[in-house]
């Protein structure tokens, strides 16, 4: 994620492609005892391919088999993140996240709905019903990372809270608290962070809301306990520690639109042919890879995606 303003977290491409990440994944590699990139298993450190998984999950038709063999180590999924609650460097969150506390949780539900409330967490997702979905996620800053999430279709809680017809948008906040979120005491953004969905892509089976990731509970620094999950779209649209979901008529506006809307639009699909202003999204580097690959329409899940926005400009509307 990038603002506009020049400051140590506004990196270029050429930053975040640099062979510093090539050659952390190699020290990720080393202490996980592996030689090569492998199945889920394999690239687990011993003490996690040995750990009691904490969530069981089943499989389903969108969990990304495929891709298995392309997982990120986890080490990088909860050592190289973006949560700015937290600070602004990648490293920032898995140091400082610590200070949140994820249990217990609740979420308030508002607007267009017929079963407004507060709920536990555990009433709002059915921990007896958890899925694995292994997706490909890409970052507006042209990095990637192949993620094996555990969560419940976003579908499943709209169905249980009813919407009514004038529920068009879906929109997220994050919690606010700064004992327990120290970045908050930096007006980096107007908190809490704010994200949204039309409510077909909210409805969409491929979008999800996780508690889990590689088979254990989320980590703080990941978004505990509860995040989005938008495979298709540019990873800041995954808005975490969500304390709030409320349903709307109008487009929302979510916190990178508040800070540079001509930079960051509503729908922010992964789309090569759309640049960002000021960087190229045509490729992107995987991390752990020492090249860059081509980026993939709605990252490659334009089959269960593109009809979505039949008919839109998605140069206006990217
Ligand atoms: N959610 C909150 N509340 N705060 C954030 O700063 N960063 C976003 C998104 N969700 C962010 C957030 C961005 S820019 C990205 S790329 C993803 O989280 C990163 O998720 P990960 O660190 O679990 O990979």
């Amino acid at each position: 994620m990038l603002i506009k303003t020049k400051n140590s977290w506004d990196l270029t491409e050429n930053d975040v492609t640099s062979e510093s990440s090539y050659l952390s994944r190699r020290d990720f590699v080393k202490a996980a005892g592996i030689a090569t990139v492998g199945g889920a298993a394999s690239i687990l450190s011993p003490e996690l391919a040995f750990a009691e998984p904490a969530l069981s999950a089943k499989s389903n038709p969108y969990d990304g088999r495929d891709l298995r063999g392309e997982q990120t180590v986890i080490e990088a999924v909860r050592g190289y993140n973006n949560f700015y609650e937290f600070g602004m460097n990648k490293d920032d969150p898995a140091r400082n996240a610590h200070t949140l506390k994820p249990e217990p949780w609740s979420v308030v539900v508002d607007g267009h709905c017929e079963n407004k409330g507060k709920y536990a967490l555990e009433d709002l997702i059915d921990f007896n019903n958890l899925e694995e979905r292994i997706y490909r996620m890409r970052c507006v800053e042209a990095w990637s990372m192949v993620i094996p999430w555990v969560g419940v279709p976003l579908s499943s809680i709209i169905e249980k809270l009813s919407p009514t017809s004038d529920a068009k948008y879906i929109y997220f906040e994050t919690l606010v608290d700064v004992e327990q979120m120290p970045g908050q005491r930096r007006g980096i953004i107007k908190w809490p962070y704010r994200e949204g969905l039309r409510m077909d892509e909210a409805m969409n089976p491929l979008t999800i809301m996780a508690v889990g990731l590689y088979g254990e509970k989320l980590a703080n620094q990941n978004g505990a306990p509860l995040r989005l999950v938008v495979p298709w779209k540019y990873g800041f649209k995954g808005i975490k520690s969500i304390v709030k979901i409320s349903f709307v008529e109008n487009e929302p506006n979510s916190s990178w639109m508040r800070l540079a809307a001509n930079e960051y639009g509503f729908y922010a699909n992964v789309n090569p042919n759309v640049s960002h202003p000021r960087w190229s999204q045509a490729k992107e580097r995987r991390i752990g890879d020492f090249s860059r690959r081509p980026t993939l329409m709605f990252n490659g899940y334009g089959e269960q995606v593109s009809h979505l926005y039949e008919g839109m400009d998605l140069r206006r509307f990217y």
